[in-house]
């Protein structure tokens, strides 16, 4: 379906953004910094410390996703169902955007988020998704494929911002088959493969203690236990983002049995909410 809606030059942007390891939030500043540099003001939100219903509707909202498990993280899912109804307000000039990045194919996650959106009464302004390097598993290291991956995907942002300024973006969906697709990551028993068969584990031997896991997990899996001086990561909310993963400046966590590859393309100060708030 084409969308020939334009952004509206006197709107400012709140683009909503999570990043596990650092891909979506290379796209979402790469393309707030093309908008930008086309006069249209552009706040980045983190998801993981923004409540849905504050979102101003008054301004076009922006979502910068990863995918995960063929849909994205439980979390975001929430997110987007519970942003205000545009109908409920009788607004009509709410507008909406979504840029995903993923590895290799989403599962047409584009579809069902258009669906919820556009239920609520958004105006839909396009959705691009964008590949860039993996993040997840990862036991080749190659540093020039990925950068020519993160080359292409800041280049395919561009596009998109001048797409979504002249109203030439699109909101491709595949009805039904991407509705499926993305039920398993919306799914609890998806992410319990995750824990029970790849638990993240921390070498108390190389753990320094700084805690910057416990800053850095949006979901609050990771505390300090001071009697045994050490860090103890709780299953039941991990979401697998790998964050903690990826930025642990001692490499102490691991998951799974194999010696995964770290996937870092910022510093772990980039994800520091307050920097947004
Ligand atoms: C738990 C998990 C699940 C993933 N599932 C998919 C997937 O279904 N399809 C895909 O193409 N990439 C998948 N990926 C790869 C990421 O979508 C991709 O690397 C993305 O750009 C990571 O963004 P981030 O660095 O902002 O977290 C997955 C990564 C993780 C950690
Ligand atoms: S970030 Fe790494 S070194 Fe720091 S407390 Fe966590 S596991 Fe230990
Ligand atoms: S504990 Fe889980 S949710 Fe938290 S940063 Fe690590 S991988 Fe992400």
């Amino acid at each position: 379906m084409l969308i020939l809606m334009e952004l509206n030059p006197g709107k400012k942007i709140d683009l909503y953004w999570f990043s596990g390891t650092g891909n979506t939030l290379f796209i979402a500043k790469a393309l707030a910094g093309f908008l930008g540099e086309n006069g249209f003001e552009v706040n980045l939100k983190p998801i993981e410390a923004s409540n849905p219903e504050n979102v101003d509707l008054d301004r076009t909202t922006g979502l910068a996703i990863p995918v995960a498990e063929q849909g994205t993280y439980p979390f975001i899912w929430d997110f987007i169902n519970n942003l205000p109804s545009p109908k409920t307000y009788s607004i009509d000039d709410a507008d909406v955007f979504v840029v995903d990045t993923l590895m290799l194919y989403s599962g047409g996650i584009k579809g069902p988020i258009k669906k919820i959106l556009e239920k609520k009464g958004f105006n839909l302004l396009g959705a691009k998704e964008i590949i860039m390097p993996n993040n997840l598993m990862k036991l080749k290291n190659q540093p020039d494929k990925d950068k020519l991956k993160m080359k292409k995907g800041a280049e395919t942002a561009k596009q998109f911002a001048l797409d979504l300024i002249s109203g030439k973006a699109v909101w491709k969906d595949i009805p039904f088959y991407s509705d499926m697709m993305s039920s398993f990551s919306k799914n609890d028993s998806t992410w319990n493969v995750f824990r029970n068969n790849f638990p993240l584990k921390v070498d108390n031997n190389k753990c320094t203690r700084c805690r910057l896991c416990e800053r850095i997990c949006p979901e609050q899996s990771w505390s300090y236990n001071k009697e045994e001086n050490e860090m103890k990561w709780l299953k039941t909310d991990c979401i697998y983002c790998l964050r903690c993963f990826s930025y642990c400046p001692a490499e102490a966590i691991t998951y799974g049995k194999k010696n995964y590859l770290r996937h870092k393309p910022l510093t772990a100060n980039a994800f520091s909410v307050s920097k947004y708030l």
